[in-house]
């Protein structure tokens, strides 16, 4: 039997990861994030250590995006713009739509959790609209990251992209970094495109959202829970 109940545990998200065990625990998704700007000689230093991980006999299928300042004021403008004329996306990838009823059981308790903490009712959908649109907003962070390959879009490219994701992801707890990946940026491409002035043939695979938390927000607070070890990993001698 699965267990959804154990999530509420005290996690620093303003202290810095000391080691990849503790980047791995003390890394959650951040929806509230401080104005002050991440050091431009920590963005360098993070993506030039990002650079290392892995992927398809070393294709290394990506190129990042790193958006601050001016620039991503307007991106945040144009995307939120965007949204709000249309909310259906138009990905360069495929979203998953099926799921199994296990995984949907989690995304409805993910759900609750997310608009639990925004204090946000289930039934209010003008106000889960609403905060749907801070996606677009980067949910404050000073920085935005984009993804983009122009590689055919396949399983591995995004199994690469997966892993080069999550580098990013523990990488940024150790300089006391937060971040939260984002489907919801690779929603309107042609809008990245445009105002990065990529060719079209650079498809927009994912976002992220990098900053320092705030660490007194209740959106920052709660930390997903995840399966017994027994129902997912089977050992085998
Ligand atoms: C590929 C991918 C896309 C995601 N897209 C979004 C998104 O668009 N908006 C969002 O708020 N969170 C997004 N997330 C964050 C997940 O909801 C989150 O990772 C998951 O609930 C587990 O919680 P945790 O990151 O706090 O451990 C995404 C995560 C992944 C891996």
């Amino acid at each position: 039997m699965s267990s959804l109940s154990s999530e509420t545990e005290s996690i620093d998200i303003s202290g810095i990861a000391s080691s990849v065990e503790d980047a791995i625990f003390t890394r959650h998704s951040i929806r509230d994030y401080l104005s002050k700007p991440v050091e431009d000689s920590v963005l360098q230093e993070l993506f030039s250590k990002s650079l290392r991980a892995p992927s398809w006999k070393n294709s290394q299928p990506w190129k990042v995006h790193v958006v601050s300042g001016p620039k991503r004021d307007r991106m945040a403008e144009l995307l939120q713009e965007r949204a709000k004329q249309s909310e259906t996306p138009v990905p360069d990838t495929i979203w998953p739509t099926g799921f199994p009823a296990d995984a949907k059981r989690r995304m409805f308790d993910l759900g609750m959790k997310i608009y639990g903490a925004a204090g946000i009712e289930r039934k209010d959908k003008e106000a889960r609209d609403k905060f749907m649109l801070r996606n677009f907003e980067f949910f404050g962070a000073p920085t935005a990251v984009f993804i983009t390959t122009e590689f055919e879009l396949n399983f591995y490219i995004a199994l690469d992209i997966g892993c080069f994701l999550n580098t990013i992801m523990l990488l940024a707890r150790s300089y006391g970094l937060g971040t939260v990946p984002q489907a919801a940026l690779s929603a309107f491409p042609e809008v990245v495109r445009k105002e990065l002035s990529l060719a079209e043939s650079e498809k927009v695979v994912c976002g992220l959202s990098l900053g320092y938390p705030k660490p007194d927000s209740v959106l920052n607070k709660f930390h997903t829970p995840r399966e017994e070890v027994s129902d997912i990993v089977k050992f085998y001698k």
